[in-house]
């Protein structure tokens, strides 16, 4: 591939010589795994001032972060929590394994939880609701903030493909009760494995995660209620500590290449959406509609030109899902725009050659 969707190793030429002294500088200290380690604790600080909120809590990944957050918002067995289909698998399988059912609400345009349909989804058995900022832009808050305070039921959102993403000058992770991350190497703020954290204004949440990440020990021997183990290494602290350095460098590139998409594509071929006013968008994936979709993914490919589908199946569709009841047609923009998706190279590694030689190819597709 010529050009590939993402390019790691690219990012590995790049920061080698300082990577390779941060993990000489972990490994020789010899702390590998502490929460209350200052490689931690300094990440959990940046990333708090970064999504406003009081407290941030490193985690090892971002379907971690979720569970612990829903499991810390009281979110138990028999309990509702409305999310949307058309999110990454893991949104949906932690609130099955806390043993909550996924109740599926559909989606707008701009793949984001439709707020109008929401309220007909609420039932006495609603405990959360989970929109998912989708491709790096922050879900329509307004009206699901106000449904969440008609109704006294928490958000926990699903920050995961977002970090650094506004929404009325707001950051994301700062809307919900809890919000939760991941640093999967494929987001913006990526580790070198996997990685996560949630953020909270609530001072108990902080506490209960910081705790029930690390096995429930409130100290080195006694425990008061049985954990988690879903701490982030030092390692992966003290690399994201150094590529949070890069983080507003990457966002601006980002979506200076989703600029030059959006000025350029051939708006007749493709569906796509620009950027509203409120919106501030980090561009994790730059998604295009096409009904031609799964042609256009061969074309590229004959082109050297990587892709991606972010999601193919939406979840009520997943084999996993069939004992929800759901069926074919329940969520029709999902379910539509699931056949049209393609994501295409968005990435900060991308030159301008190469940006032109997408927006050329796809253009006389
Ligand atoms: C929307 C969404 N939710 C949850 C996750 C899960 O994060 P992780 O892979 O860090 O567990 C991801 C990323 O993979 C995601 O994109």
């Amino acid at each position: 591939m010529n050009i590939p969707y993402i390019n790691l190793n690219l990012q590995w030429k790049k920061e080698k010589r300082d990577l390779l002294k941060i993990i000489d500088k972990v490994l020789s200290a010899g702390e590998y795994v502490n929460t209350y380690a200052l490689e931690i604790q300094k990440f959990e600080k940046k990333i708090a001032k970064i999504c406003g909120t009081k407290y941030a809590v490193a985690l090892n990944s971002g379907t971690d972060a979720l569970t612990l957050g829903l499991y810390l918002l009281g979110v138990r067995k028999g309990d509702e929590v409305i999310t949307p289909p058309n999110s990454f698998i893991s949104s949906t399988s932690v609130i099955t394994h806390i043993g909550a059912k996924p109740v599926f609400v559909d989606v707008l345009d701009d793949q984001n939880l439709d707020p109008d349909l929401i309220e007909k989804a609420i039932t006495k058995k609603t405990k959360a609701i989970m929109p998912v900022h989708l491709t790096g832009r922050v879900c329509k808050m307004k009206k699901i903030i106000s449904l969440s305070r008609q109704y006294n039921i928490p958000i926990i959102e699903d920050a995961a493909q977002s970090i650094g993403s506004k929404y009325y000058g707001k950051p994301s992770g700062s809307f919900g009760k809890v919000a939760c991350f991941s640093t999967h190497p494929l987001k913006n703020l990526n580790a070198v494995g996997d990685g996560g954290f949630l953020t909270t204004n609530d001072q108990g949440i902080f506490k209960k995660a910081k705790i029930f990440s690390n096995h429930g020990l409130v100290n080195r021997n006694k425990v008061n209620n049985f954990g988690f183990l879903s701490r982030m290494d030092v390692l992966q602290a003290a690399i994201l500590n150094y590529r949070l350095k890069n983080l507003n460098k990457i966002i601006n590139t980002r979506r200076k290449n989703a600029k030059f998409y959006i000025e350029n594509l051939d708006k007749k071929k493709y569906f796509f959406l620009g950027e509203k006013k409120y919106e501030f968008n980090t561009y994790h994936t730059f998604v295009i509609q096409t009904k031609k979709r799964n042609k256009l993914i061969k074309y590229l490919n004959s082109n050297g030109i990587g892709s991606a589908i972010h999601y193919p199946i939406p979840i009520h569709l997943q084999p996993a899902a069939k004992y929800l009841g759901y069926k074919k047609g329940d969520f029709p923009n999902a379910e539509k725009q699931s056949k049209r998706i393609i994501t295409i190279p968005i990435n900060q590694n991308l030159n301008k050659r190469e940006i032109h030689k997408i927006v050329r190819t796809l253009n006389e597709f």
